[in-house]
């Protein structure tokens, strides 16, 4: 299934997938999930009480494969860093669906925050950055970051050897 969208509401329901804000009971799987890419080397990864402590700012998009067996298949967070930045975090696509524009939505699930929250821009570490670009978003020169979008890389193992590239988009208002 192709979902080549440009702006969608967060209860858009293509086909069986939904999105929608994430809940305790989803821990275990956006666990698993993170824990698959952030083995592989491709994303941070994150406890299941770090995540338990900001689960609200995260959105899931959920599979239903048959009545009563949901999959979870992607996951994004979006994370304030004070009143003009949020950070977009955690995003990650279950392996089976990738590259069938579910990235793409989850981080328009946070753009679509963002402008709800009258936040202004948006900002992400990643290894993603084409991915990035395709949504819009732009590589910044390391020198000229907020200090407070170094907030989670004390925990990381690759802090004093960081490749991941910082990229950031400005919401305009009422896109
Ligand atoms: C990166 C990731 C979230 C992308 O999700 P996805 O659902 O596969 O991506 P989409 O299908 O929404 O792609 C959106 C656009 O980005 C492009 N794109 C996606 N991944 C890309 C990649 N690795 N390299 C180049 N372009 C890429 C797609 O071609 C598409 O562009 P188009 O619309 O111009 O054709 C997914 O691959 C993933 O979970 N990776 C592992 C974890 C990770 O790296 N997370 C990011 C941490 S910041």
């Amino acid at each position: 299934m192709a979902l080549r969208i440009q702006s969608v509401p967060l209860d858009f329901h293509p086909g069986n997938l939904s999105l929608r804000r994430a809940r305790l009971s989803d821990l275990g799987e956006i666990h698993q999930l993170i824990s698959y890419w952030a083995a592989r080397g491709r994303m941070l990864v994150r406890s299941e009480a770090l995540l338990a402590e900001t689960i609200r700012d995260f959105f899931v998009l959920e599979d239903q494969l048959a009545p009563g067996e949901d999959r979870l298949a992607g996951v994004v967070g979006l994370h304030l860093l004070g009143p003009d930045l949020g950070e977009v975090r955690g995003l990650a696509v279950h392996p089976e669906y990738q590259r069938r524009g579910l990235g793409r939505w989850l981080v328009l699930a946070c753009e679509r925050e963002a402008r709800d929250l009258a936040l202004p821009s948006l900002f992400a570490w990643t290894y993603e950055q084409r991915f990035f670009e395709a949504c819009g978003f732009e590589r910044i020169d390391k020198s000229h970051l907020h200090p407070r979008v170094w907030s989670e890389c004390q925990r990381c193992p690759f802090f004093e050897n960081c490749q991941e590239i910082p990229m950031r988009k400005v919401v305009a208002p009422g896109d």
